[in-house]
């Protein structure tokens, strides 16, 4: 069966990477969330998909300049003014794992180094997840594979998986490369027979953003691996009605 990941949590209903998005990933019985993760200045690990705060939130500059008390003051509510949403604010990482511990979603963590150089940050996820007891429902993924490596390194329990977004040749060649069960290719970069082949090479691909009913249905119909996606709820009845 594909599997559903929530893309921000459902980024297309809810604003991104809050706990309420998180929650309606849950509601809509999606599989999986998929989240990005930044270090603040004092070094927690926090859920905002950008470098800097001004997009999401009502306040300005980079997310390493705040403390986590000092991100959690702002209001995380962008794009969605509703009252219903006026006090979302940034989780950090340990709140999502605390509310994982009463479902059963699986975890895309998407961490946000490639532009940022975040020290310490793969010890910190991998320690966290050890904490936990979550080594079987996280995914760890990154832009910057050097970093996922060193996360497989420090923990080989944790699976791992490069994402990409331009056409690679013989993507499942790299993925085992290094140690990665799975590819996350933008959808834009996979063609059907990537995406076959690289399922008949034991290698999982789960695409992102895939938010139209015509490439949700591609993709089922191919049996792919997972797609990640910001209308989970979507995606989920087109599934049913298969
Ligand atoms: O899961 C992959 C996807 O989230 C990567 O793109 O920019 O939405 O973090 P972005
Ligand atoms: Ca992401």
């Amino acid at each position: 069966m594909t599997l559903i990941f929530a893309h921000r949590g459902s980024a297309g209903t809810h604003p991104e990477n809050t706990m309420e998005a998180f929650y309606e990933a849950e509601r809509v019985m999606a599989d999986g969330i998929e989240l990005d993760v930044q270090l603040t200045k004092d070094g927690e690990m926090v859920v905002i998909h950008d470098e800097t705060v001004d997009r999401t939130t009502n306040g300005k500059g980079f997310v390493k300049d705040y403390t986590l008390k000092e991100i959690q003051k702002l209001q995380a509510n962008f794009k969605f003014k509703s009252k219903l949403f006026k006090k979302n604010r940034v989780p950090s990482l340990r709140e999502v794992f605390q509310w994982l511990k009463g479902n059963k979603l699986l975890c895309n963590i998407e961490l946000k180094n490639s532009i940022m150089d975040y020290q310490g940050l793969e010890e910190k996820v991998i320690g966290l997840i050890r904490e936990f007891g979550y080594e079987n429902r996280i995914i760890i993924s990154s832009f910057n594979h050097y970093s996922i490596v060193a996360c497989y390194r420090l923990e080989p329990a944790v699976e791992i998986a490069p994402l990409y977004s331009s056409r690679l040749f013989m993507p499942w060649i790299y993925a085992q490369s290094i140690r990665a069960k799975a590819i996350h290719p933008n959808l834009k970069a996979v063609r059907d027979e990537i995406i076959i082949e690289a399922m008949n090479n034991g290698i999982g691909v789960r695409p992102y953003t895939v938010n139209k009913a015509d490439q949700m249905e591609r993709l089922l119909n191919l049996g792919c691996t997972a797609f990640v996606t910001d209308y989970p709820e979507k995606a989920w009845k087109l599934r049913e009605n298969k």
